[in-house]
């Protein structure tokens, strides 16, 4: 199974992302490593345990990360993910641990002891990567690919042209695109062709498990969310589109073009600036995102949670 290490900010769509990486039997999830986005890290790390708790996900170490981005203060998003991280269904205390280790020095260790090249997939704001790649830089020949959730073609959603996950930490997301590793960047344009339906929400009723009862009460805070600060009924599952598009390539198409991060913009600090008609002169530096085959998105993502055992 392929290597992966899941760097993420539970958040509704995390949870679900933590769930496709240790349920698809094509992956190894060897870590989950947290850091603040949704959430203060200390709520992004209980959650981490929690989700891992009612899926029954033992034996994957979780560690906490940077608390705070590289420049600048830390912007959460409750208005969409509550005053938890995430809101919706009631958690017992977890009893899966947290490690005795910084995520980025889990990162290191596992990077530089597996036998093959790892794949990191970061969900969240990109501190922790960007902190390893920076202070690391024996683990580059270690890390297979880098594939990210983030940015957009388009427009963005925390601000008119920046997306969450880059906004909140532009210059760690900077300093990853510029890495010169290989990124794949799977930014909204994609992540809103995942749209949580009613029809997807009736598939996880169906199941009839407790964790599968939590996911449709997980999906149904995430709808009310969004549709009251983006009137959009049926809320774009992002992070595990990353997740999808490791496991199975040909479900995400991508391009490979010139990626930038505008640090310094005005109205538009935090927007990535994709260049998808080559009219820059730049190198193309990632691998971007632009279609997702929903139907088999979704039987990957419902397939895994009926996989997982665990009762919350
Ligand atoms: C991203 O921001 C977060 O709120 C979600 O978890 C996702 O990673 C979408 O912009
Ligand atoms: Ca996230």
């Amino acid at each position: 199974a392929f290597p992966i290490i899941l760097d993420c900010d539970p958040g509704h769509d995390d949870a679900l992302a933590i769930m496709l990486a240790a349920a698809d039997p094509r992956l190894n999830l060897l870590a989950i490593t947290t850091v603040a986005g949704n959430q203060t890290l200390d709520k992004t790390t209980l959650n981490a345990r929690r989700v891992c708790t009612i899926a029954g996900i033992t034996g994957v170490p979780v560690a906490a990360g940077y608390d705070r981005p590289l420049v600048g203060e830390l912007h959460v998003a409750d208005d969409i993910h509550g005053s938890t991280g995430l809101d919706g269904p009631a958690f017992g205390e977890p009893t899966v641990p947290l490690a005795d280790e910084h995520a980025v020095a889990l990162m290191r260790r596992l990077l530089l002891a597996h036998p093959e090249p790892v794949t990191l997939v970061p969900t969240g704001p990109l501190t922790n990567v960007a902190v390893l790649l920076r202070d690391h830089p024996e683990v580059r020949p270690k890390v297979r690919e880098i594939v990210l959730m983030g940015g957009s073609t388009e427009r963005g959603n925390v601000t008119p042209y920046a997306e969450f996950n880059i906004a909140v930490d532009p210059e760690a997301a900077d300093l990853v695109l510029r890495s010169g590793l290989p990124v794949t960047v799977v930014g909204l344009n994609v992540t809103h062709q995942a749209l949580v339906t009613p029809d997807v929400v009736a598939r996880f009723r169906a199941l009839g498990t407790p964790l599968a009862d939590a996911c449709v009460e997980l999906m149904t805070f995430f709808a009310s969310a969004y549709e009251r600060v983006f009137g959009l009924p049926d809320p774009p599952l992002h992070d595990p589109v990353a997740i999808a598009r490791v496991i199975d390539p040909s479900l995400v198409e991508c391009v490979d073009v010139p990626v930038v991060v505008e640090l310094t913009g005005t109205h538009t600090r935090g927007a990535t600036v994709v260049d998808l008609h080559h009219k820059t002169g730049l190198a193309p530096n990632a691998r971007v995102a632009v279609r997702l085959r929903a139907a088999p998105f979704w039987d990957l993502v419902v397939d895994a949670v009926s996989r997982l055992s665990g009762s919350p």
